[in-house]
């Protein structure tokens, strides 16, 4: 059995980026890591519900991942000064389209 992190261990003060945060495995994602102290930009298409955003260090960012403007902002934010405190140890890439079969 693979032992789980404390929610002190080697987490608090982590950066991440969660797609499809709004709702299902995102969301699920998006609680774990901000109940180890990661802070979390939690980006969707849809609003970030009430209970997610409450949560310590979870910030809500509207991004739709297959919008090209949407990622070349996202990665020009990323490379400005204003991210220089983004250090992004985490990125889960989940909400998004499936295409063919
Ligand atoms: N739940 C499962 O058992 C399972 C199993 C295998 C694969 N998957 C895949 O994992 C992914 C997530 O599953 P889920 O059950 O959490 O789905 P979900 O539908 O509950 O949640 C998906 C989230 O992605 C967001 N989203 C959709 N399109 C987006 C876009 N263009 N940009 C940003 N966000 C977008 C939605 O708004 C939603 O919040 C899906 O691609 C699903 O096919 C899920």
């Amino acid at each position: 059995m693979i032992a789980d992190p404390t929610p002190t261990d080697g987490w608090t003060g982590r950066v991440a980026l969660v797609t499809g945060a709004a709702q299902g495995i995102g969301a699920s994602v998006t609680r774990l890591l901000a109940a180890r102290g990661v802070q979390v930009m939690a980006a969707d298409i849809q609003a970030i519900p009430p209970e997610l955003r409450a949560l310590p260090g979870v910030h809500a960012a509207p991004l739709d991942v297959t919008d090209p403007d949407d990622i070349a902002r996202a990665a020009l934010f990323l490379l400005s000064d204003d991210a220089r405190h983004v250090t992004m140890q985490h990125l889960t890439v989940d909400g998004g389209a499936t295409l063919g079969a």
